[in-house]
């Protein structure tokens, strides 16, 4: 009887000095005490999963895992991992899903390494706020999933071999600011939801197979200033009336199958427009006189187009 009492307590004054002296030495051998073993665990299963884990030659159980190379942790007890930051480090292998159990995590930046294999799960991560997974070799769909993060504020997926379609809930991701997929091999259309998140300033959907036409809903993002949807198989056209895009600085749409007039308002609903690329496309008619009011122009190119008429004195 005596016993269930005092082993607790025994178990107590073991423990507490080794706590102690692990906070206070960080190279004692602390790992049955990590005080959340479950990111600890996922932790090292990541670190499994790759092939040569160089970069992570402190990621061993002599040092808290909040003092591992690229982690870092919330501030106050529990101590959880809540950013995973390693870009560039030469990582080859696939990205495993225990990464899906951090669920404090609000950063997690993997961008160009060596990753290959598919984005793993990640639905839980309700915190995840920049998911940055670009310039590796992932590749399958876009998990549906990942639209379950409804945090995310900025999601990179760009240059990997991302198949399959752009996730039609992708619209649900209401925080989100900068949208990177080009340079896959996405495919199908573009989810018109995407253009009503209003805080989306960012939007790169460059080289990839998408067709099909631009959502009328992205000529209406309040705070869209770069729009990438060059060497793609887009059809359709711009809107004949478009309305004030004053943030929009980069426009490029070059390389689609893209046509019919341009509105003849586009100079003038683009006033802060800088880089404007629509070459390779189908557009006919005339260029429109407006451009002329689109002052701040650096690069305009219309080459490879079906347009008519004269050249408006763009320069006057
Ligand atoms: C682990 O390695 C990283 C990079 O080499 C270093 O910045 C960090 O201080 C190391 N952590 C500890 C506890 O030595
Ligand atoms: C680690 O996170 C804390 C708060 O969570 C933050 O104050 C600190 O700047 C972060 N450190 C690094 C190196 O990102
Ligand atoms: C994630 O955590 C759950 C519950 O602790 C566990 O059953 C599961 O095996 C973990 N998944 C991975 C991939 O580590
Ligand atoms: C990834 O590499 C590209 C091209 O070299 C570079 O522009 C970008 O800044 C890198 N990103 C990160 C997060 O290191
Ligand atoms: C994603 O969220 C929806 C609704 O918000 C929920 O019904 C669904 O179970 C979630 N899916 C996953 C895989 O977490
Ligand atoms: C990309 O995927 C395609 C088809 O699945 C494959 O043929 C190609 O080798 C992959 N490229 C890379 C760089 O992995
Ligand atoms: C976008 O928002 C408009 C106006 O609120 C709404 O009518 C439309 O259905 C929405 N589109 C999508 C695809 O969610
Ligand atoms: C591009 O789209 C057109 C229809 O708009 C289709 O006929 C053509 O096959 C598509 N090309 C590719 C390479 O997907
Ligand atoms: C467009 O909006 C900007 C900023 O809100 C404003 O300065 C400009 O006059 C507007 N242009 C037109 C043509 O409405
Ligand atoms: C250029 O802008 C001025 C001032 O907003 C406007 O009066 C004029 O009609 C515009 N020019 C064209 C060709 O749209």
């Amino acid at each position: 009887m005596w016993q269930s009492k005092l082993l607790p307590k025994l178990a107590m004054l073991i423990v507490l000095p080794l706590l102690l002296l692990c906070y206070a030495a960080g190279n004692v051998h602390c790992s049955t005490i990590h005080e959340n073993s479950e990111d600890f665990h996922s932790l090292l299963d990541f670190k499994k999963g790759i092939t040569d884990p160089t970069a992570l030659s402190n990621w061993t159980s002599n040092t808290h895992f909040c003092r591992w190379n690229g982690v870092n942790c919330t501030l106050t007890r529990p101590y959880r991992v809540t950013e995973l930051v390693l870009p560039g480090k030469n990582l080859a292998g696939q990205i495993s899903s225990s990464l899906g159990n951090l669920t404090y995590l609000n950063t997690l930046v993997l961008t160009n390494n060596s990753f290959h294999g598919p984005i793993p799960l990640l639905n839980k991560l309700l915190n995840l706020k920049y998911l940055s997974l670009g310039g590796n070799l992932l590749h399958g769909a876009i998990p549906d999933t990942l639209t379950n993060c409804s945090n995310l504020v900025a999601l990179d997926l760009s240059k990997n071999n991302l198949t399959g379609v752009i996730p039609p809930r992708i619209g649900f991701l209401t925080k989100l600011e900068s949208l990177l997929l080009n340079g896959n091999s996405l495919s199908g259309v573009i989810p018109p939801g995407l253009g009503n998140i209003t805080d989306l300033s960012v939007i790169a959907l460059s080289e990839n197979q998408l067709n099909g036409p631009i959502p009328s809903e992205f000529w209406r993002i309040p705070n869209i200033a770069t729009l990438y949807m060059f060497d793609n198989n887009l059809s359709g056209g711009i809107p004949q009336s478009l309305s004030n895009l004053s943030s929009l600085g980069q426009l490029s749409l070059e390389g689609n199958m893209l046509g019919n007039t341009l509105p003849s308002n586009f100079g003038n609903a683009l006033p802060n427009i800088q880089f404007l690329y629509l070459g390779g496309n189908m557009f006919e008619g005339n260029i429109p006189a407006s451009l002329a009011n689109a002052s701040g122009l650096i690069h305009l190119d219309l080459s490879s187009n079906m347009f008519t008429g004269q050249i408006p004195s763009i320069y006057s």
